[in-house]
């Protein structure tokens, strides 16, 4: 049996000197603004196998009035989801990425984020693909306002 999920995230982006996406932290003079540490590709993730296998959202899961999640590393957020989606009996075909940002270029630290993925959820990295796409100057994202990401999961049981 196959499921898919989606997920989607967006942050507001602040002046700063460093910003984290996908575990990994990537000098930038902009930095993203959130409750945890504000890491749009990893809730964006969370978000997709949570929903792929029918067991909630990041809102739900770890709220963000709860001072327990003030400032949390949210790798921690995904390895707790995806011990709760493999406790359910699935397990992660692949995941597919999109980082909406006009500023940082993705594409020099992908490797390193795909590892960093694959590692957090015990999965091959073979399974975890991501890019980065620009707004083209326009917009939130094309503004250097906003940062967003999407993810969509395949888990099979
Ligand atoms: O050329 P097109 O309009 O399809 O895309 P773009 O947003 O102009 O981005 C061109 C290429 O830059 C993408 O296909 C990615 O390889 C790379 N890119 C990236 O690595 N990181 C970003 N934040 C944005 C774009
Ligand atoms: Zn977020």
């Amino acid at each position: 049996m196959y499921r898919i999920g989606l997920g989607h995230d967006t942050h507001r982006l602040t002046v700063g000197t460093a910003i984290v996406i996908g575990g990994i932290w990537i000098e930038h003079n902009r930095s993203a603004v959130g409750h945890s540490d504000a890491d749009v590709l990893l809730h964006a993730i969370t978000d997709a196998i949570l929903g792929a296998a029918a067991l909630g959202d990041i809102g739900e899961l770890f709220p963000d009035n709860d001072l327990v999640n003030k400032g949390r590393d949210s790798s921690e957020l995904l390895r707790e989801a995806s011990e709760q989606v493999k406790r359910a009996g699935w397990h992660i075909v692949n995941l597919d990425c999109v980082v909406f940002a006009e500023r940082p270029k993705i594409l020099p630290h992908r490797e390193k984020i795909r590892e960093k993925i694959a590692g957090i959820l015990g999965v091959n990295i073979e399974l975890v693909w991501l890019k980065g796409k620009t707004g083209e100057g326009v917009g939130p994202v094309g503004q250097e306002q906003a940062i967003s990401a999407e993810c969509i999961a395949m888990i099979e049981r």
